[in-house]
């Protein structure tokens, strides 16, 4: 009995310090890999990440002159435009290189919520649509809408009116798409995803009318003698630009907003857009 009771005690203690000794160990193995994992995911911001990954990645649809467009430089082709030297200079305060994305206008949204570019800039307009799915830093940049026709059409189509049954072109997923379908309900919305192809439609008559911001059109026309701006009147046409960020990373709108004001300030944006109208041929 007591031989039995004292082996059961013995192993009742090997038992304790096994438990104990688990116990000691537990908190001290697990704890800071848990604790410290949770505690760098709560602080790394998008700014951190960014910093981490040495880059900052934009997306854009190139085909906007001034604002972005291709142009060979030294035999070799690139993006430029105002907008990406607003980029540029985005990159710049945040001490990584800047890399570019050429995209779809209408991929530009799905592209930044999966995380495939860091941000967007591509002449948009932060509309109460587009802020349900997205963040938007300040205006940078204001233009207006136009209509753009046929040389030969000038006094033929002069009001939205004249449009009715005409084919009118505007880029996917563009605020110039609800234009057409809104102000133009009477005429044929013909959407397609670049300016340069909308373009091209209406030189070969395959749309009548093509709904674009100001400097955008007068990039393209000075190049296309027989296109024209007509004298038709869009409502509300001011439309200005932001840059799109993530959801859920203030700290990256907050300092992308300090160097937009800083350029706008300057007023370093009118000169960039200066000299992305020079780049234009
Ligand atoms: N401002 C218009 C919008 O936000 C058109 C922008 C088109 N931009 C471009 N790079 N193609 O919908």
């Amino acid at each position: 009995m007591f031989k039995n009771n004292r082996k059961s005690l013995v192993l009742m203690l090997l038992a304790l310090v096994i438990v104990l000794a688990a116990c000691g160990q537990k908190p001290a193995a697990v704890a800071p890999q848990n604790g410290g994992g949770q505690e760098s995911a709560a602080k790394e911001t998008k700014l951190d990440q960014i910093k981490k990954a040495g880059k900052l990645v934009v997306g854009t649809s190139a085909d906007y002159p001034p604002y972005e467009f291709h142009k060979e430089v030294n035999k070799k082709d690139e993006i430029v435009g105002f907008d990406i030297e607003i980029a540029k200079a985005l990159a710049k305060d945040l001490g990584v290189p800047l890399e570019v994305k050429d995209m779809k206008f209408d991929g530009l949204l799905a592209a930044l919520e999966a995380g495939n570019v860091d941000f967007v800039i591509s002449g948009m307009t932060p509309t109460p649509e587009r802020q349900k799915s997205v963040d938007f830093t300040k205006i940078y940049y204001t233009a207006v809408q136009k209509v753009v026709v046929r040389a030969e059409d000038k006094d033929k189509y002069k009001s939205i009116d004249d449009l009715k049954g005409k084919k009118v072109g505007a880029q996917k997923g563009a605020t110039q798409e609800t234009i057409v379908k809104e102000q133009m309900p009477n005429s044929d919305l013909k959407a397609l995803s670049k300016i340069s192809d909308l373009m091209l439609d209406l030189k070969n008559k395959k749309t009548d009318a093509l709904v674009v911001e100001l400097p955008v059109a007068t990039a393209y026309l000075s190049k296309n003698p027989d296109l024209v701006l007509s004298d038709i009147k869009i409502e509300n046409p001011d439309s200005g630009s932001a840059i799109a960020v993530k959801k859920g990373s203030p700290e990256l709108v907050e300092a992308m907003n300090k160097s937009l004001e800083k350029l706008v300030n300057e007023k370093a944006v009118d000169k960039l857009v200066i000299e992305a109208n020079e780049l234009v041929e």
